[in-house]
């Protein structure tokens, strides 16, 4: 049994929609007590709730749709990805945005209409591109010049006529961190207009009899927080619409401004909502198009921390304690680097809360070191927490985007149990990886 979402908890708007409070004051996520799940299923554990994924995906679908009636939600599989949750996701209507042969098998195994897959990535391998041929991808995204051939061969090879679009880099910077950055001129994404190389490349598609030149996609970098990058990119994207019009006589009908909506990670960081995104990137490429003389495409987005960053839970349990007078109070978990490896590559910032005690006041600054061996693997830098005691559980919000989709089995960790929390039920979704596993691919 749970209470609602009490108006006094902390970090509500970084929590899953559903938390709240046990009758024991533990933090709950889909009516499911936060510590009783550590305590059944180990640590670390990944806690997804599914009303708040609902929640994202329909609200994602209903800004855009209120603005352009003519646009899909292409979730971002690289966010993370499992067949439980590909079938989540696509019952809620969204298509899919994959980027590897590995996240098409999975998009494919879980029952997905290929045809709602778009395949991504600046290196698509041959092996890959006879794979999305194969099953019916619904678009390619070409990344650049030579690539037109390869699609153009395993096309021809699987006898069909594929559709694609070019991704182009605007040349417009996001203001994300500068490993998340994508839109700009030096950047391994997308060619560039400037250089005449985007040019050439639907020149080439349209030299291509497998390929059908459907259009253009760019993707600026993630989390954006202001809107203005999206205007300024779409504003580049326009005028070169109109360029291949007036120049090739080809129609853009389809464009995506990529994904790249934000989340909050931290307590002060307050994203746009999904109507503002959608009033940005629609309005302007409408009042582009209407000034430009073309017709308004079909729109893609491709959405994948916003629609699951907020839905995911981690939760460890505390250990050793390292006290360096006057420098620093170090406190370690059972996770880290290899669950959760955005602080040690981007430093990302992170919130946290003691599970069994979400209200208690903050009473010292510590850091949250993760139980790896780099030094670098400390998850949260100087945090104001409750004293911690070893065994109890913390919960690190906003944790379900890019945590276990980028995770590994360095110092061989096992890779952590996820799992599904709704109306009071969690179901196991992965389980926990074992020592077999770990050896499963290895010889003898
Ligand atoms: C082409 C493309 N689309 C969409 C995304 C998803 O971005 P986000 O998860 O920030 O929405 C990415 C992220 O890397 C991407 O490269």
């Amino acid at each position: 049994m749970t209470q609602p979402a009490s108006a006094s908890l902390p970090l509500e708007h970084l929590l899953p929609i559903t938390a709240g409070l046990s009758p024991e004051g533990h933090l709950t996520l889909g009516g499911c007590d936060t510590v009783e799940l550590a305590r059944e299923f180990g640590t670390p554990l990944y806690v997804y709730d599914i009303a708040t994924v609902e929640e994202q995906c329909r609200l994602a679908l209903s800004a855009f749709r209120a603005e352009h009636e003519d646009t899909e939600v292409l979730y971002a599989s690289k966010a993370f990805l499992n067949r439980p949750f590909a079938r989540l996701v696509a019952g809620l209507g969204l298509g899919f945005d994959a980027v590897s042969g590995g996240e098409i098998a999975v998009l494919h195994a879980a029952g997905v209409a290929m045809n709602t897959v778009y395949f991504h990535g600046n290196n698509k391998g041959p092996d890959e591109l006879a794979l999305a041929a194969e099953l019916g991808v619904g678009r390619i995204v070409i990344d650049n010049l030579g690539e037109v051939a390869l699609v153009e061969a395993a096309a021809a090879a699987a006898g069909i006529t594929q559709g694609v679009l070019v991704r182009v880099s605007p040349g417009v910077d996001a203001h994300t961190h500068e490993k998340t950055t994508t839109g700009i001129l030096d950047s391994k994404f997308g060619v560039p207009i400037t250089s005449g190389a985007a040019e050439a490349t639907v020149r080439a598609i349209l030299d291509s009899p497998h390929l059908t030149f459907r259009g253009l996609h760019m993707h600026l970098g993630s989390p954006i927080f202001e809107l203005e990058p999206y205007v300024m990119g779409i504003e580049v994207m326009a005028e070169f619409i109109a360029r291949l019009q007036e120049r090739l006589g080809v129609a853009v009908r389809e464009f995506s401004p990529g994904g790249g909506f934000a989340v909050a990670y931290l307590n002060e960081q307050h994203p746009p909502a999904w109507a503002a995104y959608a009033q940005a990137i629609c309005g302007t490429l409408r009042r582009e198009a209407d000034a430009r003389g073309f017709e308004m495409p079909h729109v893609t987005i491709e959405p994948g921390r916003s629609i699951v960053g907020r839905a995911g839970v981690a939760l460890y349990t505390v250990g050793a304690r390292k006290e360096v007078p006057g420098i620093r109070t170090f406190v370690s978990v059972d996770g880290g680097m290899a669950d959760n490896v955005r602080p040690a590559m981007y430093g990302s910032r992170y919130e946290a809360l003691a599970a069994e005690r979400p209200l208690a006041p903050a009473e010292e600054t510590v850091s949250i070191a993760g139980k790896y061996c780099e030094s670098g693997d400390v998850l949260i830098r100087d945090i104001e927490l409750p004293h911690l005691h070893a065994g109890e559980v913390l919960a690190i919000p906003a944790a379900g985007a890019y945590q276990l989709a980028m995770s590994s089995n360095y110092n061989l960790a096992y890779k952590p149990a996820v799992l599904f929390v709704q109306g009071g039920v969690a179901v196991l979704a992965r389980r926990r990886e074992t020592a077999a596993d770990l050896m499963a691919l290895d010889a003898d």
